[in-house]
């Protein structure tokens, strides 16, 4: 049982409120002790696994946590987890029929994909460089300058088959910003990021701390959701890099969490995995600061497609949340 101790609050609701989330989010996660007791299995409620398909919360994972937390074509991902509505497992084929094959394979990734669990690769020590080194987006833009320019941006191939550009949700004023993959199934159809299965799950695991979207800004390295929630390929990433760098700096957060290893790669550019380098607090200098740049406090956790098939790994993304809460209250 976690004990919960809001010294900067008197007001008994809204501990209460808090305390109510961190023991949902407790159950929910499988974690019965912060303090590390074995993680319990999650609720039966809230998935109801269909028998002819395997449960990605319960079957052990074999993507490791490096890789991307969408699992991509042909395996499970974000958005095959569950129906809401019905309980049951979704095909996560099914998105792809309405899919052009030509097209698909004109954007099908040519390199290893950071899905496979690669490091990852540019050309030229900055992934930006990657692509090209005239900066995408206006020198003076702000934030829906940024929006703009990522919404006109027509050289990344996963708009041709996104419905919807993804860019952010959530307060920019936030002292917090989380950034995640890509959109998946859902995030595509909303235009808002993590609104699917494990949006859902990040949004316990915030409330457990008091986050919410009126106290945090979240976006992904990914504005489009690739076909089929296939991993999405080094290019793709480099693409969308310098508009993600811009964003960072637009927003300027106290705080940076990245989500999932491709978070983790993309953003701190290190060879290590989201393993070695989650729950620490890690220093960004941000490339599109320029010269004399602030560094931002970063810290890393699983992304919660990966917790939903690793159960195992719950204890570690519960004892992030905590370290997140208090560099928040920290801040005061
Ligand atoms: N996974 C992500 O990484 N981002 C989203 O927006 C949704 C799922």
């Amino acid at each position: 049982m976690v004990t919960y101790h809001n010294q900067d609050s008197n007001d008994a609701k809204a501990i209460l409120a808090q305390l109510r989330a961190a023991i949902a989010w407790q159950l929910h996660m499988g974690v019965n002790s912060c303090s590390g007791v074995a993680p319990l299995e999650p609720l039966p409620a809230l998935t109801t696994p269909n028998p002819s398909s395997p449960n990605p919360a319960t079957t052990p994972s074999t993507l490791s946590p490096e890789s991307s937390a969408r699992g991509g074509v042909g395996s499970h991902s974000d958005n095959s987890v569950s129906s809401p509505s019905t309980g049951q497992w979704v095909s996560p084929s099914e998105p792809q029929a309405s899919i052009d094959l030509a097209k698909l394979s004109e954007a099908s990734p040519k390199k290893t994909s950071l899905g496979q669990g690669a490091a990852f690769s540019t050309e030229s020590g900055s992934s930006s460089q990657m692509v090209k080194s005239t900066p995408p987006y206006p020198a003076d833009c702000d934030l829906a300058g940024l929006r703009d320019a990522v919404e006109a941006y027509e050289d990344c191939g996963l708009k041709t088959f996104a419905t919807n550009t993804v860019f952010a949700d959530g307060n920019p004023n936030a002292p917090i910003m989380l950034i995640g993959e890509a959109p998946g199934a859902e995030e595509d159809r909303l235009g808002k990021p993590f609104v699917g299965q494990s949006g859902q799950l990040l949004d316990k695991m915030l409330a457990s701390i008091a986050v919410d979207r009126q106290n945090a800004y979240i976006s992904n390295v990914l504005f489009w959701r690739p076909p089929g929630n296939r991993p999405p390929t080094d290019r793709e990433i480099a693409q969308c890099l310098p508009f993600v760098e811009k964003h960072i700096a637009l927003v300027a957060p106290k705080l940076l969490v990245l989500v999932g290893g491709i978070a983790v790669k993309a953003i701190l550019q290190r060879k290590e995995g989201i393993t070695r380098l989650r729950g620490q607090w890690h220093d960004y200098r941000n490339p599109a600061f320029g010269d004399n740049q602030p560094s931002i406090r970063v810290l890393a956790t699983y992304h919660p497609a990966f917790l939903m098939r690793s159960p195992a790994n719950k204890r570690e993304a519960w004892l992030d949340m905590l370290k997140i809460k208090v560099a928040l209250s920290d801040l005061g």
